[in-house]
């Protein structure tokens, strides 16, 4: 059977020039493909025709059916009317009498017009380091952005946003943006193919990974999010902020506001204990703190990271009364409480470990690499994913928890699982993930107050898979409040604000000894959702004053700053000297401004600051939060004037920072 092809050439044939919207491979395809197959008789063929389609509401459906077997594929669309997000997957139904294995499935390919003046962005890091933004032009071939650790990672986060290069600043310009719904191993394609056609295509890492289908089965792909904005890249992050506060995390814009938490770890390490926690919990309420969060070291033989992980009983001799008297103690003071966990992970050193040597990703005879001295438990399992769920449920039945900091310190190695057929073993990439949002989903439906946060060593597993589960996510160990503007500017091209936890810690920080004044370091964290993870037994009754004064003041703004549109007005990219954000209000009637300067030099002032977001016509007050304003600022001017005229603000030094609202007045 041969056909004639319409393509430019012999070489390229219409199946590689057209822009397809899931293509599979077969029929002589070269670019990325969406689907990929082997069926038991040797053929890897596999071209999808159009069957049929159906329109619901904000959904639609397109059927697929390859030229000759009965292997279906149904590409899903659903829109959200109020950023023009689109959510795209796609199932694979096999539908024929025997198994075949997916060697590759993505969400779909997202086509942009024909170009070659595209300029790619995406964030890359590493522990302690993450969110760093990166630009490149888009260049004949493919970029690929991915992980191949199990999880999200942060050495590329499964985000892009591409622009057309120099007609493009923070708010005009096109700007096409996506980021996949995965927390498992994950790529991403950009192409640009011989005609200069971009295409992105996304979905789980096709390294490694093979995933039988029985006759009869199907898989559903994961979820790939796209938008597009014509206000440039913040416009095209204050899109993606929104989608992500209304449509994927728990309760949308239900949700409570992220309250002001307190949390351990960098006080005490692992030596937490009954009266410690006790005293730090009586500090941390007397400045405004709503929520105390005890960190790692309190469960099993925990006395170091060498031990413990997986033995999930109370430390008897940390807690000899069980968490039950430090948690009335935290009611009593008016915080809720919170617990950390590292559910997924094993220290050889444990109970757990012992009974259960099989439980962990391993090939048999292969040595089990460690990291943090801990082993990787497999999720696929059905009985570990019972083990993790029960120890889970048993903690909060048992204890009034309510906030969850759900770690995992290490990415995979040896991902076997010989319990299963060698040929089904590496399902392992899907099923763990899908286990994992189970147990998840499944919490929360039972404890329908809980709350968690995604940690992962940092920034390691934050997604909008794992967002749909979690209220707000860790995105960096590194809480120094200078590193912090670069990491939290890089965070919000992808990320909301509003879902950030920011601690201010102790100073000179654990990570660079630098010395910044405790309100630089609030300042910081304000851009975010609030926490205090700083040594209060070692500060002075200044330091408390002055903390009080700011967590106040964060109370009064983090509507807007956890819900409002933010707007990048000096960027801390690039060795800037400065950095300044901006977040309006929804209604527009608020804002709140941070400033922050590195270091002056020559005798410059700081620069002018020129509001954004602002109602034009309407007319606002402005007033200092923290710092000084120059001299001659008007106490009420329109908007107009705030972002024409703009706002002198008086910082000299180093490492100097300041704040200011403006609220609408009536003219
Ligand atoms: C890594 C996290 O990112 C830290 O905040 C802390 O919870 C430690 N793990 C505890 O082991």
């Amino acid at each position: 059977m041969s056909h004639a092809d319409p393509g430019i050439s012999s070489f390229d044939s219409s199946i590689n020039t057209t822009r397809q919207e899931f293509v599979a491979w077969g029929g002589g395809l070269y670019v990325e493909p969406d689907l990929k197959v082997a069926f038991p008789d040797g053929n890897r063929d596999l071209v999808l025709q159009y069957v049929s389609h159906n329109v619901d509401g904000n959904r639609l459906r397109i059927l697929l059916k390859d030229i000759s077997r009965e292997v279906y594929v149904e590409l899903q669309y659903q829109v959200d009317a109020a950023t023009g997000v689109l959510r795209r997957s796609a199932q694979v139904q096999n539908r024929t009498a025997s198994s075949l294995t997916i060697e590759q499935v993505a969400a779909g390919t997202w086509n942009l017009p024909r170009g070659t003046d595209y300029r790619l962005r995406y964030l890359t890091g590493r522990w302690a380091g993450e969110w760093s933004l990166h630009e490149q032009l888009i260049q004949p071939g493919k970029a690929i952005l991915e992980s191949r650790r199990g999880s999200t990672g942060d050495q590329n986060n499964p985000w892009f946003a591409i622009d057309r290069n120099g007609s493009n600043d923070q708010d005009s310009g096109d700007v096409w943006f996506g980021a996949l719904g995965w927390s498992g191993s994950w790529q991403m394609s950009i192409e640009q193919d011989e005609i200069h056609q971009i295409r992105v295509t996304g979905g789980p890492n096709s390294f490694d990974f093979g995933y039988r289908l029985a006759a009869g089965e199907h898989l559903q792909s994961t979820d790939f999010y796209a938008g597009y904005s014509h206000d440039g890249i913040g416009g095209a992050s204050r899109l993606l902020h929104r989608f992500e506060i209304s449509s994927i995390v728990p309760h949308g814009t239900d949700a409570k506001l992220r309250p002001v938490l307190y949390n351990s770890w960098e006080a005490t390490e692992f030596k937490v204990d009954e009266a410690g926690q006790e005293t730090l919990a009586e500090k941390a309420a007397s400045i405004g703190v709503e929520r105390f969060v005890v960190d790692d070291g309190w469960f099993g033989q925990r006395a170091s990271d060498r031990a413990g992980l997986g033995d999930w009983y109370v430390n008897p001799v940390k807690f000899p009364h069980g968490l039950k008297p430090l948690i009335d103690k935290v009611h009593s003071l008016g915080m809720d409480f919170g617990l950390w966990v590292e559910p997924e992970m094993v220290n050889p050193d444990s109970d757990l470990y012992r009974k259960h040597p099989d439980w962990v990703l391993n090939f048999t005879g292969r040595p089990r690499s460690e990291g943090r001295n801990q082993l990787m438990l497999n999720l696929a399992r059905p009985d570990v994913r019972e083990y993790v769920f029960q120890f889970l449920d048993k903690l909060l039945d048992e204890n009034d928890i309510a906030f969850l900091k759900w770690d995992y310190n290490r990415n995979w190695s040896e991902p076997g699982w010989p319990a299963v057929a060698p040929e089904d073993q590496k399902k392992v990439y899907i099923n763990y993930i899908q286990n994992l949002y189970s147990i998840l989903e499944e919490l929360r439906a039972k404890h329908p107050k809980l709350e968690i946060e995604s940690c992962s060593g940092g920034g390691s597993r934050v997604d909008l898979g794992i967002m749909r589960y979690t209220d707000e996510v860790w995105p960096s160990d590194n809480t120094d409040a200078f590193d912090r503007l670069l990491i939290q500017d890089g965070f919000t091209y992808a990320y909301a604000p509003g879902v950030m936890m920011a601690w201010v810690t102790d100073s000179p920080t654990w990570v660079n000894q630098r010395s910044l004044s405790l309100e630089y370091r609030f300042l910081s964290s304000m851009q975010g959702s609030l926490g205090i993870g700083a040594n209060l037994n070692n500060w002075k009754p200044d330091d408390f004053a002055t903390a009080k004064k700011m967590v106040e003041q964060y109370k009064r703004i983090r509507q807007t700053v956890q819900r409002g549109s933010l707007y990048r007005l000096i960027s801390p990219q690039k060795g800037s000297e400065q950095s300044v954000t901006e977040t309006v209000s929804e209604d527009q009637n608020h804002a709140v401004a941070f400033a922050f300067l590195h270091s002056s030099q020559m005798l410059y002032p700081f620069p002018r600051i020129y509001l954004r977001g602002l109602r034009p016509d309407a007319m606002y007050r402005i007033a200092a939060l923290d710092g000084k304003l120059s001299a001659d600022t008007p106490a009420v001017a329109s908007g107009s004037f705030w972002m024409q005229n703009g706002v002198d603000v008086e910082l000299r030094g180093d490492f100097q920072a300041c704040a200011f609202t403006l609220e609408r007045v009536e003219r």
